[in-house]
Parts: structure tokens; sequence; C-alpha cells
């Protein structure tokens, strides 16, 4: 025998030589939950670790975060059924505490990375990222709205907008939007590729906003398909996306992987709730080693192209690290 892959992995000096993938923390955005209220850290049942916070309670949070060299935060606003309405009017409603909050937290940590989620879903009350009619979901009609929310969110200070919704043409309305109210610098990182996928069940628990009817298939893409994540591609990066994201993470390995080698924007992959919580429930059952099944996860999904991964392991990942 000539050759002997072995050699290269006979100690721990020489699996680091030759190690070529490394998570950093600084590849990763933490999503974090918001409610209204003060004093407020309510626990999500079906995300073990993961707590919907107050304003007070989230400056604090990212702070301890902030000390652990995480540096980039999105925050999801949880509405009450009373707020919500079928055109999301609180969306954009300046005195909203959700933009109040994101305004607040850039106050107090101006260093850190801000993302927002541009969609309908949390403000809707038919639960659906677009508006609603017979039935149907509108897409040029609800690129207004998420129009004005994108404004709305630029000028409470956010540094990168997440349009969540899948709707056409969303990017180049809400570039156009943003560049011609002076937000230049406001960026947008693109769900490009955004499949219609069971994993999101324990994020639509955390903010109460599961469809009332239907699915999102006509909206979000079909797990079948990757060629189609090329054509979305091709849109947002014409349309002026700074980032584009590919979510779920794990049962589409291959089209971050598409999409990296075929684009020259940083691709970002979102590790969704249901990927967390699958770890979570398995770990407490004694089934899995949690860190080394996080660590893996987190290599699996950079190793496959991704430059940035918006995970809720963050936290526990950055711990490790230290
Ligand atoms: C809203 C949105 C969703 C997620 C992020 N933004 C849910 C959905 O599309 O139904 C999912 C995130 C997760 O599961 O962690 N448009």
């Amino acid at each position: 025998m000539q050759r002997r892959p072995r050699r290269n992995r006979k100690s721990e000096s020489i699996r680091g030589l030759v190690e070529e993938t490394q998570v950093s923390v600084k590849d990763l955005i933490f999503p974090l939950f918001l409610v209204d209220g003060h004093h407020k850290q309510i626990e999500v049942s079906s995300m073990p670790g993961i707590h919907r916070y107050s304003i007070d309670l989230m400056l604090k949070e990212i702070e301890s975060c902030m000390n652990l060299g995480i540096m980039a935060f999105d925050v999801f606003p949880a509405y009450p059924e009373s707020l919500k309405d079928a055109v999301a009017s609180e969306s954009y409603n300046p005195e909203t505490f959700y933009l109040k909050a994101l305004r607040e937290i850039k106050k107090q940590f101006p260093e850190i990375c801000l993302m927002s989620d541009v969609a309908m879903d949390p403000y809707s009350s038919d639960g659906h990222d677009g508006l609603v009619k017979n039935g149907k979901i509108l897409n040029d009609e609800t690129l207004e709205i998420l129009g004005r929310m994108s404004l709305a969110q630029a000028d409470a200070g956010v540094d990168i907008l997440g349009p969540s919704d899948m709707m056409d043409g969303r990017v180049g309305y809400i570039r156009d939007m943003l560049d011609e109210n002076g937000f230049t610098d406001t960026s947008i990182m693109s769900y490009t590729a955004k499949y219609a996928s069971a994993f999101y069940g324990p994020f639509r628990d955390a903010l109460d906003s599961a469809p009332k009817f239907g699915d999102k298939k006509t909206y979000q893409m079909n797990p079948a398909n990757s060629q189609e994540a090329l054509i979305e591609a091709d849109l947002d990066m014409e349309e002026g996306a700074d980032f584009l994201m590919v979510k779920p993470a794990l049962s589409y390995l291959d089209v971050i992987k598409l999409l990296s080698d075929n684009y020259p924007l940083p691709i970002a992959a979102y590790n969704v709730s249901g990927e967390y919580s699958m770890v979570k429930a398995a770990a407490e059952k004694g089934w899995l080693d949690y860190e080394r099944s996080m660590q893996e996860i987190l290599l699996s999904i950079k190793r496959s192209g991704a430059k940035i991964i918006l995970t809720y392991f963050a936290k526990d990942f950055a711990k490790l690290l230290k």
C-alpha cells in the first residue's frame, strides 16, 4: 500500500494541520424572539433553552452574547392576536414595540450587526407572509406593505433587512425604496431559496404565526427542487441583494453548495428552529451528544459553502469555544 490516508489522521496536531473547515463565532447570527412588555422571559416550549424576551431582558441577553464574541443578531417579534390584521398595519407603526426595540438595541450596541425580518406573517391575521384575497396570496400588492415595513426597520437603524416572504420582485422593490429614501447603506440578505419546510414548526410556536389556512407552498419552494434556486439567485443578485440565503440548512446542503459554487455573493444558511429542536430533544433523552452534534452540524453547513450561519446554537457554541 503506497497510499495510507490514515497517516494524516494520526494525531490531534496533524489533524489540526489538515483541517479544511473551521466555524468561528464571527460566522454566526443569533436569532432572538421579542415580546412586548417588561421583565418577560418565556421559554419556547418546543425550543428548550430559547426564550422570548421583552426589550429590557433582551438587551441583557445581547450583552451576555457579546461577551462570548457573538456580534450579529436577528430579532423576530411575537405579536398578540389583538394587534394582527389582514394588512399587517402594525409592521410599520412607528410606535410599535418591535421598531422601538430595534432602535433601542442599536442605540445601546451600535457596534453589533442587527438584522430584522421582512414578511407579513407575525403581523397578519391570516398568518401568511403576503396579503390574502379569496384564499390566494397576492404578490404585487404585498410588495407595497413589505416596502413600508422595510423603510420603518431601516429607519430604526437595522443593518441588514431579511426579506423572508418569497414574493417575486421584492428584493428589487425594497432596494429601490431604500435608495430613494436615503438608506443606501442598509443591506439586504435575501431569503433566496426558502423551502416550504416542516422544520419551521417550533419557530411558528415561538411567534404564534402559523398560517390560519392552507400552507405556504405557493410562495416557498418545493423541497424537491434545486434548479429553481438558481433562478431565485439570479433574480436576487440582479435586484441588488448583498447576501443570498438558503433555508433550512441541513436538508439543503446541496443547495448551499450549488449557490456557493455559482455566485460571488456571500452565502448564508439558516439552521432553522426544527433543526435545533430535534437535536435538543434527542440530547434530552440521552440519545445524542448535544455538543458534538451541534459542532458537526455547524461544520457541515460551513463546509458545504455557507459563509454565514443563522443558528439557535450560537450561544451554546460560543460558550463551548470559550
Ligand atoms: C417568517 C419566517 C419563518 C422563519 C423565519 N422567518 C417562518 C415561516 O416562513 O413560516 C423560520 C425560522 C425558523 O424556523 O427557525 N417568514
